[in-house]
């Protein structure tokens, strides 16, 4: 019995330093909590790695670049195998992450791109471009912008010009909706259609809510509201949308307002009819494309990427995994957002 008892011991010893062996670190490193989808995206990442074998260490950083560069300093010194960076401002992190590299740590750039380095190794994003296009093919069938006769009023908006994102979503949307702007299908009112005018810095809802007044005030005073305003994302649409209804329009004048993340009060939005349409960038599979990108590099394995063109940073190309986004409006999300699991009957009404 007592023998019996110490081969047991033995094994168990044996099976626990076996599997703290094997038990790599990683480091996920999100920029807020402040907006639904990094929370999501956080959790998906730390569940998923976990339930994968992995310790992980995540932080949130209150979008303070300074507070991210500290946070991803800790993961160097508690000495994580793997990062996987969303970065509040891309270009910002080039020191803490030469210092990753010094270690020998790889490095994934999580949704957004690390840009000016070349410590980066791999890019895992939803195809940033695809989500513009998305939107503008929306605008342009809504209006059915090919074959009218009509003319149509757009307010637009832009993302964080320090998020490397921003540029491919207003690129995708931009190139198909820059033809009927130029042909006069479409009048911006405002003339505002330059990038650096129209972008948001930080992705503010406050900050949008504020342009759309100004623009509310200085363009469309006789109390029609443009027909459409083309906002990238949903923290941004939650501002315009804010900033109608406390200017006094009802449903019946509102104008048509894209989005992309489907979170939950967008989502609300969309079925109350105050938001048209949403891109849905189902987290739970980027979490699970940059785990097996994390599993690969442990194991030594060849990382899966499919696009080794597109994201050049300034310093190298880096070989990207690009996810599919998905239209997503009042007629499917239904089956894409609470069949799915993604959320629960009750987190929408
Ligand atoms: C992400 C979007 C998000 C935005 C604001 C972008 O980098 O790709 O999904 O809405 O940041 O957080």
């Amino acid at each position: 019995m007592k023998k019996l008892l110490l081969v047991v011991l033995a094994l168990v010893l044996t099976m626990s330093v076996a599997t703290g062996a094997m038990a790599a670190k990683v480091g996920v490193a999100m920029p807020t909590q402040d907006l639904q989808r990094w929370n999501q995206d956080g959790e998906n990442m730390k569940a998923q790695l976990e339930a994968a074998g992995y310790e992980v260490i995540l932080t949130y950083s209150n979008n303070e670049v300074a507070r991210q560069v500290s946070d991803i300093e800790n993961m160097i010194l508690n000495e994580c195998d793997v990062l996987v960076v969303a970065s509040i401002d891309g270009s910002a992190l080039g020191t803490v992450l030469s210092q990753a590299k010094e270690e020998g740590i790889p490095i994934i750039a999580y949704d957004r791109l690390l840009t000016d380095t070349d410590a980066v190794d791999y890019y895992a994003t939803f195809d940033n471009y695809q989500v513009g296009v998305i939107q503008g093919t929306y605008l342009i069938d809504r209006f059915d912008l090919e074959n009218t006769e009509e003319t149509f009023t757009m307010e637009m908006f832009g993302g964080s010009p320090d998020d490397n994102n921003a540029y491919y979503f207003f690129g995708g949307a931009w190139d198909l909706l820059k033809p009927y702007v130029d042909s006069g299908k479409l009048v911006v009112k405002s003339g505002q259609t330059e990038f650096e005018t129209i972008a948001i810095l930080g992705w503010g809802t406050d900050d949008a809510q504020a342009r759309m007044d100004n623009l509310l005030t200085a363009y469309y005073s006789d109390g029609i509201a443009p027909d459409i305003v083309l906002s990238p994302n949903d923290s941004l649409a939650l501002g315009i949308t804010n900033s109608l209804i406390a200017a006094g329009f009802t449903l019946d004048e509102f104008p048509v307002i894209t989005g992309q993340d489907c979170d939950v009060a967008n989502t609300k939005n969309i079925i109350a009819g105050y938001q048209a349409m949403s891109v849905f960038k189902d987290t739970r599979t980027l979490a699970s494309q940059v785990v097996e990108m994390v599993s690969a590099i442990l194991e030594g394995n060849e990382v899966p990427v499919n696009d080794t063109e597109t994201y050049d940073n300034g310093v190298k190309v880096v070989p990207s995994f690009l996810c599919d986004p998905v239209f997503a409006d009042i007629s499917n999300y239904q089956e894409l957002l609470i069949d799915s699991g993604y959320y629960t009957i009750e987190q929408l009404s």
